[in-house]
């Protein structure tokens, strides 16, 4: 049974428990983490899910993690970065607090780097190891409805801790070329992960999701270093 490992996954309606739900229909073990453990604990168990802490800020707390990882299956199949935050919706450039840019780019791109560097020696363990940073169509430049390039809209910080991400994702893809590891971007879509968005139009959560697990569940001969939305490629 392969194994997969999702970061960020403290809420009921989030992208990360209907990601991990999906996994687990398709016959993986899945590990749920959240920064608080009982949170995690209590979304996993009706589900079968494993339950760990992460704390994607906290170095440590990854460690202890991979650690016990390590100890109990040895290895890691499937990594996604999920954990993310700071949506400075209408927020501008010059409008933007610099502590708030410095916690989303903590965030969104060093948590991810931080939990690459740390899960990699178990990644290579696995026969098919594959890593999906879930990013956004805000951090694209030239998504037709989203990019930057293209949207007047805001999410400073937001977007361009995740137009940083997707750089992470194309610089891993490159070294880890030797190693076998895929590792790609996924936008899931404008996903209604709180509650009335579905009113400006987002999608139901498991449509966003199952982008994540397409990603997830790449075969050994599938694509690195791209950009993903619903299993299609989509501009950086
Ligand atoms: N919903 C959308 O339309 C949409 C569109 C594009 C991309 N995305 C991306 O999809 C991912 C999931 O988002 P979502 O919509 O499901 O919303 P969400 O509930 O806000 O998901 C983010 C999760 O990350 C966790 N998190 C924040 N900081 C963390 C940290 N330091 N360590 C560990 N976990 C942390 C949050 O947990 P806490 O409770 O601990 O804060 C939360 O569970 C995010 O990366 C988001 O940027 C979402």
């Amino acid at each position: 049974m392969e194994l997969a490992l999702i970061t960020g996954v403290s809420r009921q309606q989030g992208l990360g428990l209907e990601t991990a739900k999906q996994l687990k229909n398709k016959g993986f073990e899945v590990i749920i983490t959240a920064r608080d453990l009982e949170t995690a604990r209590q979304l996993a168990a009706p589900h079968d899910l494993k339950a760990l802490a992460i704390d994607v800020r906290n170095e440590q707390s990854i460690a202890v993690a991979a650690r016990q990882v390590e100890l109990d299956f040895g290895r890691l199949d499937v990594l996604v970065n999920n954990a993310g935050g700071y949506y400075d919706q209408g927020g501008t450039v010059l409008g933007t607090d610099m502590e708030y840019v410095a916690n989303a780019l903590d965030t969104n791109l060093m948590g991810a780097w931080r939990m690459i560097k740390a899960f990699k020696p178990l990644l290579i363990k696995s026969p098919n190891p594959r890593i999906v940073n879930v990013s956004s169509g805000a951090g694209s430049f030239s998504d037709e409805v989203f990019g930057m390039a293209v949207n007047p809209g805001g999410v400073p910080a937001y977007g361009i801790s995740k137009l940083a991400l997707n750089g992470l994702t194309i610089k891993c893809a490159r070294e880890f070329t030797a190693d076998s590891i895929k590792i790609n971007s996924v936008c899931p879509g404008f996903v209604a992960t709180y509650p009335g968005t579905e009113n400006w139009g987002a999608r139901p959560v498991s449509e966003g999701a199952a982008g994540i697990v397409w990603a997830a569940s790449l075969q050994a001969d599938g694509p690195t270093g791209q950009f993903f939305r619903d299993g299609k490629v989509i501009p950086w």
